[in-house]
């Protein structure tokens, strides 16, 4: 006789490799805090419902309350052969209390236990990762302000293209983690009703309340559809799609930091804390951290891969398939946070040497679209005309490798008589960029105002979500 709560009809135990392919206790039991809230809501709507007697209900109750303080001291013994969280907790539920136990799974099953628990989790991991998504934003706005004012080059194609501010730039990444952050909080929201109560697939002859249990257990509604309530891992592939994106951010930014922190930039140093050296070549610095966070992507692209193929050739309803459903969000979760806090530790760390940034800027004719429009808006020159004197102009500096603001006025007026002494002033980084004051647009004043509005739209509790 097979000791399995299915013991009734199996008469032999499962083979070892039987075991071996089943078992989930090992991951699932990051499960163990929502299934035994799930199982507390269960029974106390059993309860109210007249489907167990009180007394039942409160030695189940009894019973829960002493599982959570034994796992959450560390004495709880998962026990492979009992599978996963749920059997292990009502098997243990059993031995403490004995046969009332049995009547906790009225009316349920563990297709529509695990949907629920696994969305709990994922609706915490959400929030979770929002908050931890906020603090990088806190980060970077702060750096943001303080470097409002310092010019960089701005890159297309990875060439230098025309002055931007540091402050700037970094206050992309705000955007674009704030769009990380609405895209979660959208998928919490579309998470969160309750599949409890749809039994294994086709509901239940109880007369539960499922409105009720979808209350204690903070949802919105009950799920409208049994078999869609017991099948749907939507929520998690929202949960990896949001986190596959969010990587990919965080990816971009640790390439940046890379690029910065080499010789060849020199625009940003990290301190000891940040940087590691060769075994071999002494002079090195290397942006490890930076460089694991541009990596470390390729497990969250993974993950979402990963899930999308268990779940795309599913027949309604629960398959084993999906017990594979966990390990991947588990894992993209705590890859999330540690390359949240890397990269939050990485741009409080990072300090920007201003002076090469601002060297760099000015090589390489970023200014040339300032002379192209200031031959439009100072002369009424249209615009493709400048665009073609100042190809001539740009020429003539790299003739004579140097910068367009070392030619002289004579030689400017060589592709355009009708150039003035004028023109000088919007040829330096610092005026191209301070010009650039349109909506979005890079100049030191527009930075320190967005830094304010950043901080209205993300930081504030409450106001973003
Ligand atoms: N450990 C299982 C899972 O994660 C729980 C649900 C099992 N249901 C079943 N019908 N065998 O999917």
């Amino acid at each position: 006789m097979t000791s399995k709560i299915w013991g009734g009809r199996f008469s032999a135990g499962p083979s070892a490799i039987m075991e071996e392919i089943n078992v989930s206790v090992g991951f699932d039991q990051r499960l163990a805090k929502q299934d035994l809230h799930g199982s507390r809501a269960h029974c106390s709507m059993l309860v109210a419902q007249g489907i167990i007697s009180p007394e039942d209900g409160d030695a189940i109750q009894e019973g829960l309350l002493r599982i959570e303080k034994e796992i959450s001291g560390g004495n709880f013994l998962f026990k492979r052969s009992l599978e996963d969280v749920h059997m292990n907790i009502e098997s243990r539920l059993t031995d403490l209390i004995g046969a009332p136990a049995g009547r906790l799974h009225t009316a349920r099953s563990r297709n529509d236990q695990v949907a629920t628990d696994f969305r709990m989790w994922v609706r915490a991991a959400f929030s979770t990762i929002d908050e931890e998504i906020m603090k990088l934003q806190s980060v970077l706005i702060d750096k943001a302000e303080q470097h409002a004012g310092a010019i960089m080059p701005g890159f297309t194609h990875l060439q230098a293209a025309q002055p931007v501010t540091f402050g700037h730039h970094l206050l992309a990444y705000v955007e674009m983690f704030g769009r990380d952050r609405s895209r979660m909080i959208d998928a919490r929201k579309r998470l969160n009703e309750c599949p409890l109560g749809a039994g294994a697939l086709a509901g239940t002859s109880f007369p539960i309340d499922r409105a009720l249990s979808a209350q204690k257990l903070d949802f919105d509604r009950p799920m409208a559809n049994s078999m869609d309530a017991v099948s749907d891992r939507d929520f998690a592939l929202d949960f990896l799609s949001a986190a596959a994106i969010l990587a990919m951010h965080m990816s971009r930014l640790a390439e940046e930091m890379v690029n910065w922190s080499s010789a060849q930039f020199g625009f940003i140093r990290f301190s000891d804390a940040f940087s590691t050296g060769s075994s071999m070549m002494p002079q090195k610095r290397n942006p490890d951290a930076a460089e694991l966070v541009r990596g470390k992507t390729g497990r969250i692209f993974g993950g979402l891969m990963s899930l999308l193929t268990v779940m795309k050739g599913l027949p309604l309803t629960y398959s084993k398939d999906m017990q594979e459903d966990k390990e991947t969000v588990f894992a993209a979760f705590d890859t999330m946070e540690l390359c949240l806090a890397a990269t939050t530790g990485m741009i409080v760390d990072m300090q920007p040497n201003a002076e090469r940034m601002r060297e760099s800027a000015a090589a390489g004719f970023t200014t040339a679209t300032d002379l192209a429009d200031w031959l439009t808006q100072a002369l009424n020159i249209p615009f493709r005309e400048s665009h073609h004197i100042t190809g001539k102009v740009v020429k003539l500096a790299e003739g004579k490798n140097c910068l367009l603001s070392d030619l002289s006025l004579t030689e400017m007026q060589s592709a355009e008589p009708r150039i003035t002494q004028d023109v000088f002033k919007v040829l330096t980084p610092e005026a191209s960029a301070a010009s650039r004051n349109s909506f979005g647009g890079t100049a030191p004043d527009n930075v320190r105002a967005q830094v304010k509005a950043a901080r209205e739209r993300f930081l504030n509790k409450g106001r973003f979500s």
